[in-house]
């Protein structure tokens, strides 16, 4: 079996953003019909049901885990009072909506933490993960390519995607497709199931694209639909590219580039928002759907 919730389906910032008047978020504080809400990005997985991983800590960490009773301390006769089942973390960038719930986990939970040397260099380049006791969370560097046991029955394997450094860590120039260490993709399998969870991608290579042929599911980077979003919506002057992020829409974007792909199902996750396709009824969401999209959602679930 492999198991996948997704805790979270919004990029940075969630839906609605604290303090955006968007189109979107808008219709949260009119309060009138509002949309789903949305948490930061983040999947919880699992091969035998009670030990689980979580691919990124969101922000929203807290809220995701009390959401989900599987995530839950289980019974403390059998337990004790101090519990959970989750047994590692995995890192597929160093930005903030991926890392910033590492801080929640903080009360003496061990369990293990993978990444890529270059993100565990961001991490212990910020004092404040300190906080996470070194006895009890182990910080295991994970090669790009080289297949681990994330928990029991269930391997996973980071590969390198187009993408940039932290927001916060950008200098003057910034390359947004740089291929190595940064941002990771993951393919997650059990039994003979796969899926691939890439929430952060600026470019489809044909080698990814490849990579990607005949896997199960494939979550991926739906921050925007249009790469002028934001300066659509009147909200900022980035494009999505810039933020390292493929649009949906164009001749270079992801509906195009995974037209004929050979995938069992292909859901957009780590949308912006912005996007209109979180709105049930908008012409980008029924072109997403047509292109035989889904839109993930927090609550969503899959098992293979
Ligand atoms: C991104 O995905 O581009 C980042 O999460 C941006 C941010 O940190 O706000
Ligand atoms: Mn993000």
């Amino acid at each position: 079996m492999l198991r996948i919730l997704v805790l979270g389906a919004a990029a940075g910032g969630g839906l609605p953003q604290w303090n955006c008047n968007a189109i979107n978020s808008a219709s949260f504080w009119r309060g009138d019909q509002p949309l789903q809400a949305a948490t930061q990005c983040s999947i919880a997985v699992t091969a035998d049901g009670s030990s689980w991983a979580l691919v990124n800590a969101s922000p929203d960490i807290r809220a995701q885990i009390i959401a989900r009773r599987e995530l839950h301390p289980r019974a403390p006769e059998e337990y004790g009072l101090r519990d959970s089942p989750v047994r590692s973390v995995l890192l597929t960038n160093g930005d903030i909506d991926h890392i910033a719930g590492l801080l929640t986990l903080r009360e003496r939970h061990a369990f293990d933490l993978f990444a890529t040397a270059e993100i565990h260099r961001v991490l212990s380049g910020n004092p404040i993960f300190n906080a996470l006791d070194p006895e009890l969370v182990k910080r295991r560097e994970t090669a790009p390519n080289a297949p681990f046991e994330i928990v029991p029955d269930l391997q996973a394997e980071l590969f390198p995607v187009p993408g940039k450094v932290p927001l916060f860590l950008e200098g003057d120039a910034v390359v947004t497709d740089l291929i190595g260490e940064q941002t990771v993709g993951v393919r997650l399998s059990a039994a003979d199931r796969t899926v691939f969870f890439i929430p952060g991608c600026a470019r489809l290579t044909a080698e990814l694209r490849d990579k990607l042929q005949q896997g199960d599911v494939l979550f991926f980077d739906g921050t925007v639909f249009h790469d002028d979003e934001m300066q659509r919506e009147g909200v900022g002057q980035k494009t999505g590219r810039r933020m390292g992020h493929m649009p949906m829409s164009g001749d270079d974007g992801s509906l195009q580039a995974f037209r004929d792909i050979d995938i069992g199902r292909k859901i957009y996750i780590h949308i912006n928002n912005t996007n209109p396709v979180w709105r049930p009824h908008s012409p980008e969401r029924q072109e997403a759907e047509a292109a035989g999209w889904e839109i993930a959602f927090d609550g969503m679930e899959i098992t293979l």
